[in-house]
């Protein structure tokens, strides 16, 4: 891309140079002249600033046309653009007919939207584990660092799932998927989490938790044959400002606190309309505070890990009133797994075909939890014993810009339907957390081990 800017300015001020000697030695200096001579230099000097423009220097040039990671777009195109290339490619088809396949007969065929994320690894793994195809879909956007999902992507295809690398908003991706192989069911847990990163970027939860949803409901509803049976994660934050204790899916989940928890209500209402119109099988799974190892470093448990270990000051919340501590009903990612494995096996066929209802399609929403809250002041006790490192507390009141106080899991309904029992409490669940963090990262000395790894955890909470 070098382009000669510099050669054909020194021609013109070679010129201009020449065409200076020329009136010099003629001594025609009269007043004409010397208006000539003015107009000149403005015009060569216009000349040459709209040549710099035009052509910056190569430095500055080349800095532009390679924008650093971080500033990669959350709907990357160019992700999709290398898959799409490749998408008719025989090594292409082989690995995503392999992956989808199950190995047991009876065995399901899952696409798992966000297969490369914390919950979605997870789930992706035990349902390779017990026989199930799976295939992953993943954009792999640098919400937090990229170098952990493509650990969790290593993790995975040593277990022989497949993930590609592309959006769920990009339909044209989604037919040939659904072309190449006949899932049986989505578990879509690609979104846009976080709730404090809506304020720096409101239009990312708009592009992956609605635009992108309704993408994979319309390819599922009108083009995949059969339809599919979709299980999804909604959140618990859709209970937003309700006050009843413990949270059941009969409570009032019209009042978000933030505009991921609106994203998050808005898919459930698309679901609706999507299960009513082309009689999609349809489960919402509202998780509450999942945690556990290859976590998510935007959230609280993960960044107090790193801050304690390193020696700086963590900052917790109480309540508005200041009267109480804020609390979470922190839930074991093993149990969720458990869930959404419980909602996918007793998810009912879809009804409809090629964008046609033909009868009633099963629609359900069912809380996660673990149904017992624990205030974050004893999530730092824990981790405090754990690391055997004190933390440096720093207490204050909670902003009131999307965090909710307090959430407390009913999950009676999930029990019920599909024997979902929440086993693991948080003392244990955050041994196997700290155990991991260690090891990923390379920690040697507990008590002085600066933590490795590049992990850049930016947010000041994330529940
Ligand atoms: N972890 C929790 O505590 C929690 C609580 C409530 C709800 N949820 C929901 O559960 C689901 C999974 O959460 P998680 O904790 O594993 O989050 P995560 O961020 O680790 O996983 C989401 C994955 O989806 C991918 N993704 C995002 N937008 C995409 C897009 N447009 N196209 C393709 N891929 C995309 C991301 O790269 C990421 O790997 C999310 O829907 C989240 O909103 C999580
Ligand atoms: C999603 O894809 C559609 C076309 O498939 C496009 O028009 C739209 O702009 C995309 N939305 C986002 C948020 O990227
Ligand atoms: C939990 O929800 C169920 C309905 O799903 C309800 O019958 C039960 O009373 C609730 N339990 C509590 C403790 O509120």
């Amino acid at each position: 891309m070098a382009s000669p800017p510099d050669t054909s300015k020194t021609t013109k001020l070679e010129r201009y140079n020449s065409y200076l000697r020329r009136i010099n030695t003629a001594r025609l200096l009269t007043l004409s002249s010397q208006l000539l001579f003015r107009t000149t230099i403005l015009a060569a000097l216009l000349l040459i600033l709209l040549f710099t423009l035009h052509h910056p220097p190569l430095s500055s040039f080349s800095f532009s046309s390679s924008p650093p990671h971080s500033h990669r777009s959350l709907l990357s195109s160019s992700s999709s653009s290398s898959t799409s290339s490749s998408l008719s490619s025989h090594s292409f088809q082989r690995q995503v007919l392999h992956s989808a396949t199950p190995r047991n007969p009876t065995g399901l065929s899952v696409l798992v939207t966000g297969a490369a994320g914390f919950v979605g690894s997870h789930c992706s793994l035990a349902l390779k584990k017990r026989g199930d195809g799976v295939l992953g879909l993943d954009n792999f956007n640098s919400y937090y660092d990229p170098s952990l999902k493509r650990s969790r992507q290593s993790l995975l295809s040593k277990h022989s799932i497949f993930i590609v690398d592309g959006d769920i908003n990009d339909s044209s991706l989604l037919k040939t998927l659904f072309d190449l192989t006949p899932f049986t069911h989505i578990l879509h847990l690609a979104a846009q989490a976080g709730v404090r990163y809506a304020m720096r970027n409101p239009q990312s939860y708009i592009s992956s938790n609605i635009a992108g949803f309704v993408s994979l409901l319309e390819v599922a509803a009108k083009s995949a044959d059969p339809q599919p049976s979709i299980v999804w994660a909604s959140s618990s934050s859709v209970y937003g400002l309700n006050v009843e204790n413990p949270f059941s899916e009969l409570h009032r989940t019209d009042r978000p606190a933030s505009l991921y928890a609106a994203t998050k209500k808005a898919g459930e209402e698309i679901a609706h309309t999507y299960n009513h119109i082309y009689g999609l099988s349809i489960t919402g799974l509202r998780f509450f505070t999942v945690y556990g190892p290859w976590g998510r470093p935007d959230m609280a448990y993960f960044f107090f890990t790193k801050s304690i270990l390193s020696g700086k000051p963590i900052t917790v919340f109480k309540t508005q009133d200041g009267a109480g501590e804020v609390a979470r009903d922190f839930t074991y990612i093993d149990d969720v797994v458990k869930g959404c494995l419980g909602a996918l096996d007793t998810a009912e066929k879809s009804t409809g075909s090629g964008g046609k209802k033909k009868g009633q399609a099963q629609l359900r929403i069912y809380n996660l939890g673990n149904t017992s809250p624990v205030p974050v002041g004893k999530l730092v006790g824990i981790l405090e014993g754990l690391l055997g490192v004190k933390a440096k507390k720093n207490v204050v009141k909670m902003p009131s810009n999307g965090d909710v106080p307090y959430t407390h899991a009913n999950v009676s309904l999930a029990e019920h339907d599909f024997g979902y029992r929440p086993t693991t409490d948080l003392a244990a669940g955050l041994r196997k957390f700290v155990k991991w963090y260690v090891q990923y990262y390379g920690i040697k000395n507990k008590v002085h081990g600066g933590v490795g790894g590049g992990i850049d955890v930016s947010e000041v909470a994330s529940v």
